[in-house]
């Protein structure tokens, strides 16, 4: 019966054309760029009327019976990057499209091409440039670039960018969350101008397994012939040259004496790789990450994983965060709880995160928001969230800090998931096979008595790492229930209990069996650290949540106030008593490493 099953699945299996090879300029930081950071005009658009009135040509009237009924000069402003939710009370609870428009001055200088850069446009984005459509992305979390070198002009010039984050039952994610929708250009933009043929993308990293072995490709754009290209890192005297295909692509393949990366050691050395009249510099540390039955090994030895779970919200001023104050905040506050892990929850951060968890030795989970229930048949989402793997991937893949990427959280066991998971496990990992793959699951059972659960879930088979959200004591039962909890898994894998949690107000005080007090949030950790330090096949954990973030869940008048209040640190940056409790079973685990 079961292979039947099987085969009428794999016969059912999501016919879906693999994403197109990702385009994305790699290291836009370290190219030549022309920033439209700034002030923005805009135009509220709730019935989406901009379309058909072409507010794309930003229009002036001709002449006095001339009817244009929009006019960005006289309409309000939002700062670039933003989200538009925390700029204006008026537009907190806004979903629906915005029209972004920004004049600039351009003067092409001796580098032929030029593209337009979106760090991340949340949801969907319709890119115009002098009245042409340029062209259109969706997903709200990863950067994309079109090249503008034909339509952009010697001068004066106008981009315009309807951006809509009304939700969508085939989006990604789909219609529930709990976190705040904010919509908007929600990081940089810039012009990026390159030399004719350029060096599109690179992957310089260990090869799988080896720790004096590197093993790349470098892809250039505009290549119409074989173009050297040279792999230079200084500091370990080393120079290696590759020949490129017709089109640009090279693989390589060489000896390198490393000092390996690691939250000790965060060891970046300075990469350069030229060709083609291109040079483009980068920080690259090398390690090696894989899993040993349930261990997890970095540079083949065990680790556990101190770490915790995270919004990109900004501290203090609420939003979507996305300065390096606000990267620099966040990751701070898990340095100081003694993490050497976060858990990037629930989609793609933005670049600058990554790489200062790459300066700061934070190991990272990078997530994209495949949450919850979304649309398992639609062969059209699947694509949706290959093509964000793709693109997240494509950012990240030369940060030593990423060994994770995960591709779901809490999504409901059922035969359509499991195989567009299944998938979207086997996409990511041929993409990149030198990281790890993994999920948040939450469907466990009860087997074997009422004390034991056994994390069972299908989804496992395909993940090199389990990933486990448990809310005993919050959801789940009271606090004590975790005293006498055993956990197992169906497999011969390292476990990460990726989330378990609960709500307190910053200055909320009681008995420790008051819900909402800090003395609960507190006794639920020690009873969950006590619960969590049993299972065997733990190699490490994140709970859920470092600081308290927006999410239009959360109404709870006076407590919540559409904050989900499970962080250790308040959104005004206080700390909960709870931090300390993590902070000091941190600094137990820190000073007694796993055995061998
Ligand atoms: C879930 C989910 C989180 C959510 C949390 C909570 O498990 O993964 O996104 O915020 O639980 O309920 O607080």
């Amino acid at each position: 019966m079961k292979r039947f099953l099987g085969l009428l699945f794999v016969a059912a299996s999501i016919a879906n054309a693999a994403p197109s090879p990702s385009n994305l300029i790699a290291n836009v930081h370290a190219r030549t760029t022309i920033s439209l950071n700034g002030v923005w005009r805009v135009i509220i658009d709730p019935y989406e009327n901009g379309l058909g009135a072409r507010f794309y040509e930003n229009r002036k009237p001709k002449d006095k019976q001339d009817l244009v009924e929009y006019d960005f000069d006289a309409s309000g402003t939002l700062q670039v990057p933003g989200d538009w939710n925390s700029q204006r009370e008026s537009l907190l609870f806004y979903e629906g499209p915005i029209w972004y428009e920004r004049s600039f001055s351009f003067h092409r200088a001796e580098l032929a091409r030029s593209f337009l850069y979106f760090g991340a446009a949340n949801y969907q984005a319709r890119v115009y440039l002098n009245g042409k459509a340029i062209g259109e992305h969706q997903g709200g979390f990863t950067p994309f670039n079109f090249e503008i070198t034909k339509d952009v002009r010697e001068g004066d010039n106008f981009v315009v960018v309807e951006v809509n984050n009304t939700r969508h039952s085939d989006a990604v994610p789909a219609l529930n969350t709990d976190w705040w929708n904010y919509g908007g250009l929600t990081r940089d933009v810039a012009i990026v101008e390159v030399p004719a043929t350029f060096i599109q993308d690179y992957f310089v990293q260990l090869a799988k397994g080896s720790q004096g072995q590197i093993a790349g490709w470098v892809k250039l754009d505009g290549a119409t012939q074989p173009e050297q290209v040279t792999i230079e890192i200084p500091e370990a005297s080393v120079k290696q040259q590759v020949t490129t295909d017709d089109h640009g692509y090279a693989e390589f393949k060489f000896a390198a004496q490393l000092q390996l990366w690691s939250p000790e050691n965060p060891t970046l050395y300075r990469v350069e790789l030229s060709g083609a009249r291109d040079r483009v510099q980068d920080q690259i540390g090398f390690r090696t990450v894989e899993t040993s039955g349930t261990k997890i090994l970095l540079n083949g030895k065990p680790i556990f994983l101190r770490g915790i779970s995270m919004h990109e919200e900004a501290p203090f001023r609420g939003g979507r965060a996305f300065s390096a104050e606000d990267d620099a905040v966040l990751l701070g506050w898990a340095r100081e709880l003694g993490c050497n892990f976060v858990r990037l929850a629930h989609y793609p951060y933005n670049e600058d995160m990554i790489r200062l968890a790459d300066q700061m030795g934070l190991l990272v989970w990078e997530e994209i928001p495949v949450y919850w229930d979304i649309d398992w048949q639609n062969s059209a989402t699947l694509q949706i969230a290959e093509e964000q793997m793709r693109d997240l991937i494509a950012r990240d893949h030369n940060r030593a800090a990423t060994v994770f990427w995960s591709i779901g959280n809490e999504t409901p066991v059922n035969p359509a998931r499991t195989e567009f998971m299944k998938q979207l496990a086997s996409y990511a990992r041929e993409r990149d096979s030198t990281r790890l793959i993994t999920a948040a699951m939450n469907h466990f059972i009860a087997n074997a008595g009422a004390n034991n659960r056994l994390l069972d879930d299908p989804l496992g088979e395909y993940l090199d790492v389990l990933g486990m959200n448990e809310y005993v004591g919050w959801y789940n039962g009271p606090i004590a229930a975790a005293d006498e909890l055993q956990w197992k898994t169906a497999y011969d894998k390292p476990l990460i209990v990726s989330e378990f949690g609960a709500g307190a107000p910053f200055g909320a005080h009681g008995s420790a069996d008051a819900r909402w007090t800090e003395e609960y949030q507190t006794s639920l950790f020690q009873h969950q650290i006590a619960m969590l330090r049993k299972i065997p096949s733990l190699a490490g954990m994140s709970p859920w949540v470092l600081m308290d973030f927006r999410s239009p869940r959360r109404p709870l008048a006076g407590v919540q106030d559409f904050y989900n209040r499970k962080g250790l640190i308040s959104d005004r940056g206080q700390r909960k008593q709870a931090f300390y409790t993590l902070q000091k079973f941190y600094r137990e685990m820190a000073a007694a490493p796993p055995e061998q």
